[in-house]
Protein backbone atom coordinates (compact mmCIF):
# COMPACT_ATOMS: atom_id res chain seq x y z
CA UNK A 1 0.00 0.00 0.00
CA UNK A 2 1.64 3.54 -0.79
CA UNK A 3 2.21 5.81 2.02
CA UNK A 4 -0.36 7.47 3.10
CA UNK A 5 -0.23 11.28 3.96
CA UNK A 6 -3.68 11.83 6.72
CA UNK A 7 -4.18 15.41 7.60
CA UNK A 8 -7.00 14.87 10.52
CA UNK A 9 -8.77 17.53 11.39
CA UNK A 10 -8.53 17.77 14.92
CA UNK A 11 -10.60 20.93 15.19
CA UNK A 12 -13.54 19.73 13.11
CA UNK A 13 -13.90 16.61 15.58
CA UNK A 14 -14.07 19.12 18.59
CA UNK A 15 -16.77 21.02 17.09
CA UNK A 16 -19.09 18.34 16.23
CA UNK A 17 -18.49 17.08 19.29
CA UNK A 18 -19.67 20.04 21.22
CA UNK A 19 -22.39 20.25 18.84
CA UNK A 20 -23.48 17.06 19.73
CA UNK A 21 -22.92 17.49 23.46
CA UNK A 22 -25.57 20.15 22.68
CA UNK A 23 -28.33 17.22 22.07
CA UNK A 24 -28.68 16.93 26.00
CA UNK A 25 -31.21 16.89 28.82
CA UNK A 26 -29.24 17.56 31.19
CA UNK A 27 -27.15 20.97 31.56
CA UNK A 28 -23.95 21.02 29.92
CA UNK A 29 -21.02 19.77 30.80
CA UNK A 30 -23.16 16.94 31.97
CA UNK A 31 -24.79 15.03 29.15
CA UNK A 32 -28.09 13.19 29.32
CA UNK A 33 -29.09 10.86 25.73
CA UNK A 34 -31.60 8.26 25.71
CA UNK A 35 -33.30 6.31 22.70
CA UNK A 36 -35.47 8.21 20.41
CA UNK A 37 -36.66 10.60 23.06
CA UNK A 38 -36.52 14.28 21.23
CA UNK A 39 -33.64 14.51 22.22
CA UNK A 40 -31.68 11.71 20.97
CA UNK A 41 -33.79 12.14 17.48
CA UNK A 42 -31.50 15.40 17.05
CA UNK A 43 -28.61 13.88 17.58
CA UNK A 44 -29.42 10.86 14.96
CA UNK A 45 -30.22 13.55 12.50
CA UNK A 46 -26.88 15.50 13.10
CA UNK A 47 -24.72 12.01 12.61
CA UNK A 48 -26.78 11.37 9.38
CA UNK A 49 -26.05 14.61 8.44
CA UNK A 50 -22.46 14.10 9.19
CA UNK A 51 -22.35 10.85 7.36
CA UNK A 52 -23.91 12.59 4.27
CA UNK A 53 -21.52 15.37 4.29
CA UNK A 54 -18.68 13.42 3.76
CA UNK A 55 -19.84 11.36 1.11
CA UNK A 56 -21.48 8.23 2.99
CA UNK A 57 -24.60 6.49 1.42
CA UNK A 58 -26.75 6.42 4.53
CA UNK A 59 -29.40 3.80 5.96
CA UNK A 60 -31.46 2.67 8.32
CA UNK A 61 -31.80 -1.00 9.25
CA UNK A 62 -35.75 -1.57 11.20
CA UNK A 63 -34.22 -1.14 15.00
CA UNK A 64 -33.08 2.33 14.04
CA UNK A 65 -29.46 0.76 13.67
CA UNK A 66 -27.70 4.02 11.08
CA UNK A 67 -25.41 3.23 8.73
CA UNK A 68 -22.91 5.15 6.08
CA UNK A 69 -21.30 3.40 3.55
CA UNK A 70 -18.12 4.32 1.34
CA UNK A 71 -18.30 1.75 -1.52
CA UNK A 72 -15.01 0.57 -2.74
CA UNK A 73 -13.74 -0.24 -6.24
CA UNK A 74 -14.44 -4.32 -4.99
CA UNK A 75 -17.98 -3.76 -3.38
CA UNK A 76 -19.00 -7.45 -3.98
CA UNK A 77 -16.46 -8.22 -0.98
CA UNK A 78 -17.20 -7.99 2.45
CA UNK A 79 -16.59 -4.37 3.97
CA UNK A 80 -14.65 -3.18 6.73
CA UNK A 81 -17.07 -1.69 9.51
CA UNK A 82 -15.69 0.90 12.35
CA UNK A 83 -18.24 2.63 14.92
CA UNK A 84 -19.87 2.88 18.52
CA UNK A 85 -22.92 4.89 20.30
CA UNK A 86 -24.40 8.24 20.48
CA UNK A 87 -27.11 7.51 23.22
CA UNK A 88 -25.38 8.97 26.80
CA UNK A 89 -26.93 7.27 30.53
CA UNK A 90 -27.98 9.70 32.77
CA UNK A 91 -25.63 12.58 33.73
CA UNK A 92 -22.56 11.46 32.01
CA UNK A 93 -19.61 12.92 29.47
CA UNK A 94 -19.80 13.73 25.86
CA UNK A 95 -16.87 11.46 24.94
CA UNK A 96 -17.99 8.05 25.70
CA UNK A 97 -19.04 6.23 22.25
CA UNK A 98 -19.55 9.70 20.11
CA UNK A 99 -15.95 9.52 20.21
CA UNK A 100 -15.92 6.40 17.84
CA UNK A 101 -18.87 7.89 15.59
CA UNK A 102 -17.72 11.47 14.95
CA UNK A 103 -14.22 9.99 15.00
CA UNK A 104 -15.26 7.43 12.32
CA UNK A 105 -16.56 9.67 10.35
CA UNK A 106 -13.13 12.03 10.41
CA UNK A 107 -11.63 8.85 9.77
CA UNK A 108 -13.58 8.92 6.73
CA UNK A 109 -13.00 11.96 6.21
CA UNK A 110 -9.40 12.07 6.06
CA UNK A 111 -9.14 9.00 3.97
CA UNK A 112 -11.09 10.39 0.93
CA UNK A 113 -9.30 14.12 1.01
CA UNK A 114 -5.59 12.11 0.99
CA UNK A 115 -6.72 10.58 -2.12
CA UNK A 116 -7.39 7.01 -1.01
CA UNK A 117 -9.20 4.74 -2.70
CA UNK A 118 -10.90 1.08 -0.82
CA UNK A 119 -11.52 -1.81 -2.08
CA UNK A 120 -13.40 -3.08 0.22
CA UNK A 121 -16.37 -1.18 0.88
CA UNK A 122 -16.43 1.07 4.48
CA UNK A 123 -19.03 2.03 6.65
CA UNK A 124 -19.58 3.47 9.88
CA UNK A 125 -21.93 2.41 11.84
CA UNK A 126 -23.99 3.97 14.98
CA UNK A 127 -25.26 1.40 16.92
CA UNK A 128 -28.80 2.08 19.07
CA UNK A 129 -28.69 2.23 22.47
CA UNK A 130 -25.50 1.04 23.40
CA UNK A 131 -26.07 2.20 27.16
CA UNK A 132 -29.36 0.14 29.21
CA UNK A 133 -30.97 3.51 30.22
CA UNK A 134 -34.11 3.01 28.15
CA UNK A 135 -34.97 -0.50 28.33
CA UNK A 136 -32.76 -2.07 30.61
CA UNK A 137 -30.44 -3.91 28.33
CA UNK A 138 -27.35 -2.84 26.98
CA UNK A 139 -25.95 -2.88 23.22
CA UNK A 140 -29.54 -3.31 22.33
CA UNK A 141 -28.17 -2.38 18.76
CA UNK A 142 -25.76 -4.61 18.39
CA UNK A 143 -27.35 -7.26 20.24
CA UNK A 144 -30.17 -7.57 17.41
CA UNK A 145 -27.51 -7.01 14.96
CA UNK A 146 -25.45 -10.07 16.05
CA UNK A 147 -28.02 -12.72 16.61
CA UNK A 148 -27.88 -12.65 20.68
CA UNK A 149 -31.25 -11.09 21.28
CA UNK A 150 -33.95 -12.14 19.05
CA UNK A 151 -36.52 -9.92 16.81
CA UNK A 152 -39.65 -11.16 19.19
CA UNK A 153 -37.61 -10.96 22.43
CA UNK A 154 -36.34 -7.27 21.01
CA UNK A 155 -39.90 -5.96 19.91
CA UNK A 156 -41.66 -6.69 23.20
CA UNK A 157 -38.76 -5.05 25.17
CA UNK A 158 -40.54 -2.12 27.57
CA UNK A 159 -39.93 1.02 28.74
CA UNK A 160 -40.35 2.82 32.46
CA UNK A 161 -43.75 3.81 30.62
CA UNK A 162 -44.20 0.34 29.76
CA UNK A 163 -44.34 1.31 26.27
CA UNK A 164 -42.45 -1.74 23.66
CA UNK A 165 -39.35 -1.10 21.74
CA UNK A 166 -41.80 -2.24 18.39
CA UNK A 167 -44.30 0.70 19.18
CA UNK A 168 -41.37 3.28 20.08
CA UNK A 169 -39.08 2.52 16.53
CA UNK A 170 -41.86 2.55 14.49
CA UNK A 171 -43.31 5.97 15.70
CA UNK A 172 -39.26 7.59 15.35
CA UNK A 173 -39.75 6.28 12.02
CA UNK A 174 -37.95 2.89 11.49
CA UNK A 175 -39.77 0.92 9.08
CA UNK A 176 -39.37 -3.24 7.74
CA UNK A 177 -39.80 -6.30 10.36
CA UNK A 178 -37.25 -6.57 13.08
CA UNK A 179 -36.57 -10.02 11.52
CA UNK A 180 -34.73 -7.95 8.82
CA UNK A 181 -31.78 -6.56 11.50
CA UNK A 182 -29.61 -9.85 12.66
CA UNK A 183 -26.78 -9.85 10.17
CA UNK A 184 -25.07 -13.25 9.49
CA UNK A 185 -21.53 -14.72 10.41
CA UNK A 186 -18.84 -13.17 7.67
CA UNK A 187 -21.10 -9.84 6.69
CA UNK A 188 -17.70 -7.94 7.72
CA UNK A 189 -14.29 -8.44 6.71
CA UNK A 190 -13.45 -6.63 9.95
CA UNK A 191 -15.25 -4.77 12.90
CA UNK A 192 -13.33 -1.76 14.67
CA UNK A 193 -14.40 0.13 17.62
CA UNK A 194 -12.58 3.56 18.53
CA UNK A 195 -13.18 4.08 22.06
CA UNK A 196 -11.98 6.19 24.94
CA UNK A 197 -10.62 3.93 28.06
CA UNK A 198 -12.77 4.46 30.61
CA UNK A 199 -9.91 3.24 33.24
CA UNK A 200 -6.41 4.48 33.99
CA UNK A 201 -4.04 2.68 32.47
CA UNK A 202 -3.07 4.76 28.94
CA UNK A 203 -2.55 7.68 31.04
CA UNK A 204 -0.53 6.24 33.80
CA UNK A 205 1.55 4.68 31.71
CA UNK A 206 1.41 8.03 29.29
CA UNK A 207 0.77 5.72 25.75
CA UNK A 208 -1.15 7.13 23.28
CA UNK A 209 -3.30 3.94 22.33
CA UNK A 210 -4.56 0.55 23.50
CA UNK A 211 -5.55 -2.78 21.56
CA UNK A 212 -8.17 -4.69 22.52
CA UNK A 213 -7.16 -8.45 23.04
CA UNK A 214 -10.23 -9.11 24.77
CA UNK A 215 -13.75 -7.86 26.50
CA UNK A 216 -14.69 -8.78 30.07
CA UNK A 217 -18.04 -10.34 30.38
CA UNK A 218 -20.87 -8.29 31.81
CA UNK A 219 -24.28 -9.30 33.29
CA UNK A 220 -27.05 -8.31 34.67
CA UNK A 221 -29.83 -8.50 37.26
CA UNK A 222 -33.16 -6.93 38.45
CA UNK A 223 -34.46 -7.79 41.91
CA UNK A 224 -37.77 -6.59 43.44
CA UNK A 225 -38.70 -6.88 46.95
CA UNK A 226 -41.93 -6.59 47.71
CA UNK A 227 -43.01 -6.15 51.66
CA UNK A 228 -45.96 -3.69 53.71
CA UNK A 229 -46.45 -0.44 53.58
CA UNK A 230 -47.41 1.63 56.11
CA UNK A 231 -47.42 4.65 58.80
CA UNK A 232 -43.02 5.12 59.99
CA UNK A 233 -44.75 6.43 63.29
CA UNK A 234 -47.49 3.51 63.91
CA UNK A 235 -46.30 0.38 62.51
CA UNK A 236 -43.53 -1.00 65.22
CA UNK A 237 -41.06 -2.35 64.69
CA UNK A 238 -41.83 -6.54 64.99
CA UNK A 239 -44.90 -6.31 62.70
CA UNK A 240 -43.04 -4.76 59.73
CA UNK A 241 -42.19 -5.60 56.14
CA UNK A 242 -40.05 -3.15 54.90
CA UNK A 243 -39.24 -3.54 51.28
CA UNK A 244 -36.02 -2.00 51.50
CA UNK A 245 -33.89 -3.63 54.50
CA UNK A 246 -33.43 -6.78 52.17
CA UNK A 247 -32.08 -4.44 49.17
CA UNK A 248 -29.81 -3.14 51.29
CA UNK A 249 -28.40 -6.31 52.75
CA UNK A 250 -28.43 -7.65 48.91
CA UNK A 251 -25.89 -4.78 48.01
CA UNK A 252 -23.69 -5.73 50.85
CA UNK A 253 -23.97 -9.09 50.03
CA UNK A 254 -23.12 -8.13 45.96
CA UNK A 255 -19.95 -6.06 47.25
CA UNK A 256 -18.70 -9.39 49.60
CA UNK A 257 -19.26 -11.71 46.98
CA UNK A 258 -17.58 -9.96 44.16
CA UNK A 259 -14.41 -8.90 46.62
CA UNK A 260 -14.48 -12.69 48.38
CA UNK A 261 -15.49 -15.17 45.60
CA UNK A 262 -14.34 -13.28 43.11
CA UNK A 263 -10.56 -11.47 41.93
CA UNK A 264 -9.04 -8.95 41.10
CA UNK A 265 -11.18 -8.40 37.58
CA UNK A 266 -14.67 -9.38 39.19
CA UNK A 267 -17.05 -6.15 39.96
CA UNK A 268 -20.46 -5.75 41.00
CA UNK A 269 -22.62 -2.78 41.20
CA UNK A 270 -26.05 -1.73 42.48
CA UNK A 271 -26.77 0.99 40.01
CA UNK A 272 -30.41 1.43 40.41
CA UNK A 273 -32.48 1.77 43.66
CA UNK A 274 -35.68 2.50 43.32
CA UNK A 275 -38.09 2.82 46.93
CA UNK A 276 -41.80 2.73 46.73
CA UNK A 277 -43.71 5.24 47.80
CA UNK A 278 -40.48 7.19 48.59
CA UNK A 279 -41.82 9.57 51.54
CA UNK A 280 -39.65 10.18 54.72
CA UNK A 281 -43.00 8.96 57.12
CA UNK A 282 -43.82 6.25 54.96
CA UNK A 283 -42.57 2.35 55.27
CA UNK A 284 -41.44 0.87 51.86
CA UNK A 285 -43.64 -1.32 50.53
CA UNK A 286 -41.62 -2.08 47.37
CA UNK A 287 -38.20 -1.92 46.26
CA UNK A 288 -36.40 -2.55 42.69
CA UNK A 289 -32.85 -3.04 42.31
CA UNK A 290 -30.21 -3.71 39.61
CA UNK A 291 -27.00 -5.39 39.89
CA UNK A 292 -24.22 -5.75 37.89
CA UNK A 293 -21.39 -8.20 37.49
CA UNK A 294 -18.69 -7.97 35.47
CA UNK A 295 -15.07 -10.37 35.20
CA UNK A 296 -13.12 -11.55 32.42
CA UNK A 297 -13.41 -15.21 33.18
CA UNK A 298 -16.86 -16.44 32.67
CA UNK A 299 -16.85 -18.95 35.28
CA UNK A 300 -16.09 -16.89 37.97
CA UNK A 301 -18.18 -14.10 36.90
CA UNK A 302 -21.15 -16.79 36.76
CA UNK A 303 -20.03 -18.31 40.64
CA UNK A 304 -20.75 -14.51 41.83
CA UNK A 305 -23.54 -13.86 39.80
CA UNK A 306 -25.08 -17.81 41.15
CA UNK A 307 -24.22 -16.42 44.63
CA UNK A 308 -25.95 -13.10 44.38
CA UNK A 309 -29.24 -14.59 43.13
CA UNK A 310 -29.00 -16.91 45.47
CA UNK A 311 -28.60 -14.69 48.41
CA UNK A 312 -31.46 -12.04 47.18
CA UNK A 313 -33.96 -15.46 47.53
CA UNK A 314 -32.78 -16.13 51.14
CA UNK A 315 -32.82 -12.58 52.49
CA UNK A 316 -36.30 -11.89 51.14
CA UNK A 317 -37.18 -15.29 52.62
CA UNK A 318 -36.10 -14.33 56.02
CA UNK A 319 -37.49 -11.28 55.88
CA UNK A 320 -40.92 -12.51 54.93
CA UNK A 321 -41.16 -10.58 51.79
CA UNK A 322 -41.94 -11.26 48.20
CA UNK A 323 -38.64 -11.57 45.92
CA UNK A 324 -38.41 -11.47 41.96
CA UNK A 325 -35.07 -12.33 40.67
CA UNK A 326 -34.69 -11.53 36.86
CA UNK A 327 -31.91 -12.09 34.82
CA UNK A 328 -31.50 -9.44 32.22
CA UNK A 329 -28.41 -10.70 30.56
CA UNK A 330 -25.45 -12.66 30.98
CA UNK A 331 -22.99 -12.04 28.23
CA UNK A 332 -19.95 -14.27 27.42
CA UNK A 333 -16.48 -12.60 27.38
CA UNK A 334 -15.55 -11.33 23.65
CA UNK A 335 -12.12 -12.09 22.32
CA UNK A 336 -10.87 -10.28 20.16
CA UNK A 337 -9.28 -11.37 16.72
CA UNK A 338 -5.40 -11.19 15.70
CA UNK A 339 -5.82 -10.17 12.42
CA UNK A 340 -7.32 -7.02 13.47
CA UNK A 341 -5.47 -6.36 16.32
CA UNK A 342 -2.28 -7.03 13.83
CA UNK A 343 -3.69 -4.24 11.27
CA UNK A 344 -3.91 -1.98 14.59
CA UNK A 345 -0.59 -2.81 15.49
CA UNK A 346 0.55 -2.00 12.22
CA UNK A 347 -1.02 1.09 12.05
CA UNK A 348 0.14 2.17 15.59
CA UNK A 349 3.70 1.54 13.59
CA UNK A 350 2.88 3.69 10.72
CA UNK A 351 1.70 6.80 12.72
CA UNK A 352 4.71 6.44 14.92
CA UNK A 353 2.50 6.07 18.10
CA UNK A 354 3.26 3.60 21.56
CA UNK A 355 0.67 0.98 22.57
CA UNK A 356 -0.28 -1.40 25.03
CA UNK A 357 -2.34 -4.26 24.67
CA UNK A 358 -4.97 -4.39 26.95
CA UNK A 359 -8.63 -5.68 28.13
CA UNK A 360 -11.34 -3.74 27.85
CA UNK A 361 -13.21 -4.09 31.39
CA UNK A 362 -16.51 -1.80 29.80
CA UNK A 363 -18.76 -3.78 27.34
CA UNK A 364 -19.35 -2.05 23.92
CA UNK A 365 -20.96 -3.35 20.71
CA UNK A 366 -17.67 -5.07 19.74
CA UNK A 367 -18.98 -7.56 22.17
CA UNK A 368 -21.36 -8.40 19.64
CA UNK A 369 -19.80 -7.54 16.87
CA UNK A 370 -17.26 -10.21 17.48
CA UNK A 371 -20.04 -12.90 17.30
CA UNK A 372 -20.28 -11.66 13.58
CA UNK A 373 -16.94 -10.26 12.61
CA UNK A 374 -13.42 -10.28 13.42
CA UNK A 375 -13.06 -7.30 16.03
CA UNK A 376 -10.82 -5.37 18.00
CA UNK A 377 -11.02 -2.04 19.98
CA UNK A 378 -8.56 1.00 19.61
CA UNK A 379 -8.83 2.89 23.12
CA UNK A 380 -7.48 6.73 23.85
CA UNK A 381 -6.78 7.72 27.08
CA UNK A 382 -9.26 9.82 29.00
CA UNK A 383 -8.88 12.19 31.95
CA UNK A 384 -8.27 10.17 35.50
CA UNK A 385 -9.64 7.48 33.43
CA UNK A 386 -12.74 9.01 34.44
CA UNK A 387 -15.76 7.59 32.53
CA UNK A 388 -20.18 7.98 32.94
CA UNK A 389 -19.35 11.50 34.65
CA UNK A 390 -20.06 14.76 33.56
CA UNK A 391 -16.14 15.76 33.73
CA UNK A 392 -14.96 13.08 31.15
CA UNK A 393 -12.56 14.25 29.00
CA UNK A 394 -10.03 13.25 26.14
CA UNK A 395 -7.49 15.53 25.14
CA UNK A 396 -8.14 16.63 21.12
CA UNK A 397 -4.57 15.33 20.29
CA UNK A 398 -5.26 12.01 22.24
CA UNK A 399 -8.64 11.31 19.87
CA UNK A 400 -6.86 13.23 17.03
CA UNK A 401 -4.50 10.13 17.75
CA UNK A 402 -7.57 7.55 18.09
CA UNK A 403 -8.62 9.09 14.81
CA UNK A 404 -5.20 8.47 12.97
CA UNK A 405 -4.86 4.90 14.39
CA UNK A 406 -8.57 4.23 12.89
CA UNK A 407 -7.90 5.46 9.54
CA UNK A 408 -4.72 3.41 8.94
CA UNK A 409 -6.41 0.21 10.54
CA UNK A 410 -9.26 1.18 7.71
CA UNK A 411 -7.35 1.75 4.93
CA UNK A 412 -5.20 -1.67 5.83
CA UNK A 413 -8.28 -3.95 6.06
CA UNK A 414 -9.92 -2.62 3.04
CA UNK A 415 -6.99 -3.64 0.87
CA UNK A 416 -6.78 -7.18 2.09
C1 LIG B 1 -21.71 0.47 28.98
O1 LIG B 1 -21.45 1.61 28.66
C2 LIG B 1 -21.02 -0.23 30.01
O2 LIG B 1 -19.91 -0.74 29.80
O3 LIG B 1 -21.58 -0.24 31.11
MN1 LIG C 1 -21.07 4.00 28.52
MN1 LIG D 1 -19.41 3.51 25.31
MN1 LIG E 1 -20.04 0.76 27.12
Amino acid sequence: MTELRLAINSERIGRNLDRLAEFSDAPSPAVTRVLFTPTDMLGRQFICDLMQQVGLQVRLDAAGNIFGRWLGTKPELPPVATGSHCDAIPHSGRYDGTVGVIGAIEAIAALRESGFQPQRSLEVIMFNAEEPTRYGIGCLGSRLMSGRLTPPAAADLRDEQDETFEITRTAAGCVGSLDTVPLPAGCYRAFVELHIEQGPLLEQQNLPIGIVTAIAAPAALRVTFVGEGGHAGAVLMPQRKDALLPAAELALAAERAARELGGADTVATVGILEVHPGAINSIPSRCEMTVDVRDIDLVRRDQVLTSIQQQAASVGNRRNVATTVTLINADPPARCDETVVAAIENATRAANLPSLKMISRAYHDSLFMALIAPTSMIFIPCRGGVSHRPDEYASPAAIQAGVEVLARTLAQLSQE
